[in-house]
């Protein structure tokens, strides 16, 4: 099976082709189109914006992943056009598209796209929930028999910082998630007050790497907690406190890296581990943009007593290759008249 999957519920445009064969699944192609540069600009992403970005880059991205899936290359546009058409005709056995959560303009953008190719084309739609999606990038190129249910997915991106118990891929529970800013928009914001780029979680990590005596300590919030809750505004309003009255030089924005990526970190592993326990789990599944963090690999995996898997970083952050995975491990066909956006999708 041969799945066309498109991403565009925040500011990435993506397209991918992947496969399955003998329960693995292939990625074939995974292009990306983004438009975080712009809103560096503005210190966060104004939804109007990246949604315009997307309605540009839709089409020719789709072109992108049909042609490098395939060993043909085309010589010029013209011909890539024609190649695409004919290798999503042929190749193509459905189309996966997210349909939330997100911010509704860009997700109108992938998912009107793919009910215009499905209607004209005749293809199956199979809609995936963004969340779910950042989770089953970790069934990217691995056996799928190196799962081991029950599991416990953590989610920790830009706008979600989710705890879930998985028993099979359709039983499920959500056990908490944050009351305020995901882990991920904690970290954005506190680099924005320090004049990082945007988004700030790779400066973050690279600026922490240097401090080798770290010297202040912010408070992780709930960590002491029984639930599998999560409050970010709180360190955020504690950096903010601190900016105000420290004088900002490099060393010190490398402390306050340090520091926050810490805070944030310790909780995140407090409450996984504390889920594992719980529920007897065999497995960590990580996935989201802040699962990239390579110190929040090594912390947990060096802390867990059961195996953790993150996926490759470039599945990490939002990509179509993980919607493909999904679809392909866990996706209903439906018919494209059936298929709405919803920015407020949560779990089922
Ligand atoms: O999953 P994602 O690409 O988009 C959403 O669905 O939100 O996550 C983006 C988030 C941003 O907040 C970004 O700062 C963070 O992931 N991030 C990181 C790292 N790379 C990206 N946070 C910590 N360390 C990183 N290396
Ligand atoms: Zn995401």
């Amino acid at each position: 099976m041969k799945i066309l999957s498109i991403e565009s519920s925040c500011d990435e445009t993506g397209a991918a082709v992947v496969e399955r064969i003998n329960g693995k699944i292939n990625v074939l192609s995974n292009v990306i189109a983004t438009s975080s540069q712009m809103h560096a600009k503005t210190g966060g992403i104004i939804p109007e914006n990246a949604a315009r970005e997307q309605i540009k880059a839709i089409i020719p991205i789709i072109i992108e992943a049909l042609i490098q899936s395939s060993t043909k290359q085309a010589e010029d546009l013209e011909k890539s056009f024609s190649e695409a058409r004919n290798i999503l005709k042929k190749d193509i056995d459905a189309i996966a598209v997210t349909y939330g959560p997100g911010l509704i303009g860009s997700l109108l953008i992938g998912v009107e796209t793919v009910k215009t190719l499905s209607f004209t084309l005749g293809k199956s739609i199979i809609p995936v929930n963004h969340l779910l999606a950042h989770i089953y990038a970790n069934f990217i190129n691995i056996e799928e028999d190196e799962i081991k249910f029950p599991f416990i997915g953590l989610i920790v991106s830009g706008g979600h910082t989710d705890i879930l118990y998985f028993k099979s891929h359709t039983d499920y529970k959500w056990l908490g998630g944050t009351r305020d800013d995901a882990a991920g928009e904690a970290i954005d914001k506190i680099g924005r007050m320090l004049g990082l780029s945007y988004p700030a979680g790779p400066e973050m990590e690279r600026r922490a790497k240097f401090v080798t005596k770290p010297n202040i300590k912010f408070k992780s919030p709930l960590l002491h907690s029984e639930d599998f809750d999560f409050s970010f505004s709180g360190l955020k309003a504690e950096v903010m406190r601190f900016v105000k009255v420290n004088k900002l030089d490099n060393d010190l924005i490398n402390q306050i890296c340090y520091a926050t990526q810490n805070a944030i970190i310790k909780v995140l592993i407090k409450k996984t581990l504390n889920a594992v326990e719980k529920f007897g789990a065999k497995q960590i599944l990580v996935g989201g943009g802040v699962s990239a963090n390579k110190t929040f690999h090594k912390e947990l995996k060096s802390q867990a007593d059961v195996k953790v898997l993150f996926p490759k970083k470039e599945y990490s952050t939002d990509n179509a290759a993980m919607i493909g995975a999904y679809a392909l491990v866990n996706g209903k066909k439906e018919k494209w008249e059936n298929i709405r956006s919803n920015p407020e999708l949560y779990f089922a």
